[in-house]
């Protein structure tokens, strides 16, 4: 990687810091916008209020109807809302699916996003939008999703429960797993995948045992940021084609699935990607596996509802859709590793 690589990065203005979230009226002043849709899921819809408050009539209305994986007639309604208050940009404030449904607006309006995250999903940083029609999650990169800033104030994560900072933690460590080993990985994905994990790593344990730690919450977030960033300028493996199929198929929870298949990609793909090893030592499989044990994260698809049955499906749905990966993976492999992660298997360290 270090003899060749293309390297393209994306625009990207971040404003980071404990209450950087009284700093939102000057983005939107920065970036021209006087008449925004703030942009919420219902249980977080009493801090939209608040931050459309603090933006007085540069706010239009609040919008706090999103939902996991965009559904499209969500997102219909949201566009029409927008469209009604003649809105001139959005301002997602929440996890992934807020976030979303400001790029599913700014696909169609092309109205630009200001993001304000709350979790550690990463979707701020990426061009990647992702929309649910029937059951079915299409997705796709496209510059105009791509929020023009984001505002991280880790005062706003203080509140989010230990269980969901856990597994929205390894949902960003996932982003820099697949980034150290992607096939378009560059020097500078590869620093801020392993700058980002770190800080994850780090930053856990401390957010599992003192919640309101904002020192913590810091650091989690600033690695969230990173590892976002890497899955926004990479193409993703294995991984992320598991837990997609599995999200969309059988509707499990988006980040509660990539905690628990994240240690079994990582011990099957370790032999192709000494980065692994060099980030979480000799055994990375089993390291994140003792993590998320730790940390009490839920460690099997069985506990998330993947029915036995449903393995098959799942292996051929991932084999029918080629994707890149470090180790080639034949049907028999993902079989193992699908069962392995069902029953919530510590994985060992694998052999090549
Ligand atoms: N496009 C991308 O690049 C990308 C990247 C990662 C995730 N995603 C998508 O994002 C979605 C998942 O996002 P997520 O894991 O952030 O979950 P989420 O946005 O659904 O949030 C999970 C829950 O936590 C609540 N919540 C969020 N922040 C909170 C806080 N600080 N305090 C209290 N409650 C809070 C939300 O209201 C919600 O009920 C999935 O649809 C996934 O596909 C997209």
């Amino acid at each position: 990687m270090w003899d060749e690589f293309v390297h393209e990065s994306l625009p990207m203005r971040v404003v980071f810091g404990a209450g950087a979230s009284a700093r939102l009226g000057a983005e939107l002043d920065r970036l021209g916008l006087t008449r925004v849709l703030v942009l919420s899921t219902p249980g977080q819809e009493p801090l939209a209020r608040r931050i459309a408050d603090g933006l007085g009539p540069r706010a239009a209305g609040v919008y706090p109807h999103a939902r996991m994986h965009v559904p499209v007639e969500v997102a219909a309604r949201a566009r029409a809302a927008a469209a009604d208050l003649g809105a001139d940009g959005c301002v997602a404030v929440g996890g992934g699916s807020t976030i979303g449904l400001g790029k599913a607006i700014a696909l169609e309006h092309a109205l630009p996003v200001v993001a304000v995250p709350t979790t550690y999903a990463g979707s701020e940083m990426t061009p990647i939008w992702g929309l649910t029609d029937g059951g079915r999650k299409r997705t796709g990169r496209d510059p105009k999703a791509l929020p023009r800033s984001v505002v991280y104030d880790p005062e706003l994560t203080v509140a989010l429960p230990v269980p969901v900072s856990v597994t929205s933690g390894f949902n960003a460590l996932a982003h820099a797993v697949e980034g150290l080993y992607a096939p378009d990985a560059s020097p500078i994905t590869s620093l801020m995948a392993r700058e980002g994990a770190q800080a994850l790593l780090a930053a856990l344990p401390l957010v599992a045992a003192a919640p309101r730690d904002l020192a913590a919450r810091s650091r989690a977030l600033y690695g969230a940021w990173l590892c976002g960033a890497v899955l926004g300028a990479t193409t993703m493996s294995l991984h992320h084609k598991l837990c997609h199929v599995l999200g969309g198929a059988f509707d499990l929870p988006h980040a509660e699935v990539h905690t628990v298949v994240l240690p079994h990609v990582a011990a099957f793909n370790a032999p192709a990607a000494p980065a692994l090893a060099d980030l979480l030592g000799p055994d990375p499989g089993g390291a994140l596996w003792d993590l998320a044990a730790k940390l009490g994260a839920p460690r099997s698809l069985a506990e998330l509802g993947l029915p036995s049955s449903g393995i098959g499906e799942v292996v051929g749905q991932a084999v029918a859709s080629p994707y890149a990966n470090p180790r080639p993976v034949t049907a028999d492999d993902l079989t193992r590793l699908v069962r392995a992660a069902h029953r919530g298997e510590r994985p060992g360290p694998a052999q090549a």
